[in-house]
C-alpha cells in the first residue's frame, strides 16, 4: 500500500517557495526531499496566476512528483471553495510579501482569510517578518497571532536560524552546565555592491534593513536572551547624510530614485535589556563591497563564551572558549547544515523551531531598534 499523500499548499508563487539564485531558501525543494513520492502540491495561492503556472510548469518539465494536480487560485477564498472546508491540509507555507500579513484589516489580512479558508490544516509555516505595519493594536498584529493559536495547528515561523546545528549545540551546553545568558552581540554586515533591488534601499518599502534583514539576528538574539524590554532600546545611526555615511560602491542611482527620507541607514548600533537582565546587542553596516556578506552571533555566559559565524553558508562554525577550563577555542564546523531542511521537519514533528509568538516578539523588537534610531536622529537634530 502506498503512503497517505501529504498535502501542501503554497501561498506566494515567489522565490521562498520555488527558490531563486541568491541564496539556498526554497521550500518547494524541501518538502519534494521530505515526501517524494507521496508529496500532493494541491495548489498555489497568488493573484499573479502567471507565475504560479510557470512554477508548476517548471516542475513537470523536471519530472518532480506532486504537481499533476496543483490547482492556482488568486485568493484564499477560492482555494477554499475548491477545497472544502473539511480538507485537512497537512501543510500551508505562507511565503506572500509581508504587506499583506500580519494585520487584521486588508489589505494585509491573510493570514485571518487563509485561517477562515482552510480552517482544519494541521501545520502552518509563515514567513519572516510576520508583517509590514508597525506593531500596535490598530494593526491588530496580536490578534493574528490569536487566530493562529486558536486554530489547534502546530505554526512555525520562516526564522531558519533558529534551526542551525550551532544554535543547538550552544543551547545544549547552556543547558549542560547550567550557565545563564549575560549577554548576546549580533553583527550583520551587508555587502551592498550588487544590491539594486529597490526595496532594500527604501525602508518605505521594506521597513528597512533592521527589520526586513537584521531580522533573522534579533530572532537569534531572542533565542537566548529571552524577552526584550521594548523601552531600553537605545540606537544609533550613520545616514546617508553624515560624512561616513557616504558609499563608493552604490550600483545604481540613489539620488535620483530614493527619497531623502525613505533611504536607509548605513550604521546602525543598538542596545537593550532583556527581562531576565541579560543585555543584548546588534549592529548591521550596509558597507562590505563585493556580495559576500558577514555575519556573526555571539552568546556570552560566565566563563563560557559562543561565536557562531559564517551562518548563510552551507557549513557554519561555532567558536567555544571554555574560560573556566583554559584559553583554548573549540572551532566545531557544521558541513551541510540545511536549516531550511530542520525548520521544516522540527515543524512537522509539532516543535518549531521558531514560533509565530517569538517571531512577533522579533518583529516588535525591530520596530523597536528602528523607531529608537528615528528618535535619536530627532534629538540629535534639536541639539
Ligand atoms: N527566510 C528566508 O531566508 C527568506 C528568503 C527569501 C524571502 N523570505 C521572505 O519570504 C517572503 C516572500 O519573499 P519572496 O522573495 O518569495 O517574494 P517574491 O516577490 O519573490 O514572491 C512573492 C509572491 O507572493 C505573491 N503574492 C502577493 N500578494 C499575495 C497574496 N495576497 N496572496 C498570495 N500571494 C501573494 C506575489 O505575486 C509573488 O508571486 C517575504 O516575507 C520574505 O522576507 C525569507
Amino acid at each position: 500500500m502506498s503512503p497517505a499523500p501529504f498535502k501542501v499548499v503554497f501561498v506566494g508563487a515567489g522565490e521562498i517557495n520555488f527558490g531563486s539564485a541568491e541564496g539556498p531558501w526554497n521550500h518547494s525543494k524541501r518538502v519534494e526531499s521530505s515526501f517524494g513520492q507521496s508529496l500532493s502540491v494541491l495548489g498555489i495561492v497568488d493573484p499573479d496566476s502567471a507565475r504560479a503556472e510557470k512554477q508548476i510548469e517548471l516542475k513537470k518539465a523536471a519530472g518532480v512528483p506532486g504537481y499533476d494536480k496543483t490547482a492556482i487560485w488568486p485568493t484564499p477564498e477560492l482555494a477554499g471553495e475548491a477545497l472544502g472546508a473539511d480538507c485537512a491540509v497537512d501543510l500551508v507555507i505562507v511565503g506572500a510579501p509581508p504587506h499583506f500579513r500580519g494585520c487584521a484589516a486588508p489589505p494585509a489580512d491573510l493570514d485571518l482569510r487563509l485561517l477562515g479558508a482552510l480552517p482544519k490544516t494541521k501545520h502552518w509555516l509563515v514567513e519572516k517578518p510576520v508583517s509590514a505595519a508597525q506593531p500596535s493594536k490598530l494593526a491588530g498584529q496580536s490578534k493574528v497571532l490569536e487566530a493562529y493559536n486558536a486554530s489547534g495547528a502546530v505554526v512555525g515561523c520562516g526564522y531558519m536560524m533558529t534551526a542551525l546545528k550551532g544554535v543547538d549545540m550552544i543551547k545544549k551546553m547552556i543547558q549542560d552546565k547550567g550557565l545563564t545568558v549575560m549577554g548576546t552581540a549580533a553583527r550583520y554586515y551587508m555587502a551592498y555592491e550588487f544590491a539594486t533591488k529597490p526595496a532594500w534601499w527604501n525602508k518605505v518599502i521594506s521597513c528597512g534593513p533592521i527589520v526586513e534583514q537584521a531580522t533573522h539576528l534579533a530572532s537569534l538574539s531572542l533565542l537566548f536572551g529571552g524577552a526584550a524590554r521594548l523601552k531600553s532600546v537605545r540606537t544609533h545611526t550613520v545616514e546617508h547624510s553624515d560624512a561616513p555615511g557616504k558609499l563608493s560602491k552604490l550600483g545604481f542611482d540613489e539620488e535620483a530614485t530614493v527619497q531623502p527620507e525613505c533611504r536607509i541607514p548605513r550604521y546602525t548600533s543598538a542596545v537593550w535589556k532583556y527581562k531576565a537582565g541579560a543585555v543584548g546587542s546588534l549592529t548591521h553596516v550596509v558597507g562590505l563591497h563585493g556580495n559576500t556578506y558577514d555575519t556573526e552571533f555571539e552568546v556570552i555566559c560566565d566563563g563560557t563564551t559562543f561565536r557562531l559565524v559564517d551562518m548563510y553558508t552551507p557549513t557554519p562554525r561555532l567558536f567555544i572558549r571554555q574560560s573556566d577550563q583554559g584559553a583554548e577555542v573549540e572551532v566545531h564546523a557544521f558541513a551541510n547544515d540545511d536549516p531550511f531542511q530542520t525548520q521544516i521537519d522540527r515543524l512537522l514533528a509539532g516543535t518549531p523551531s521558531c514560533t509565530y509568538e517569538q517571531a512577533l516578539q522579533t518583529y516588535e523588537l525591530t520596530w523597536a531598534i528602528r523607531e529608537a534610531g528615528e528618535r535619536e536622529r530627532l534629538e540629535d537634530q534639536d541639539e
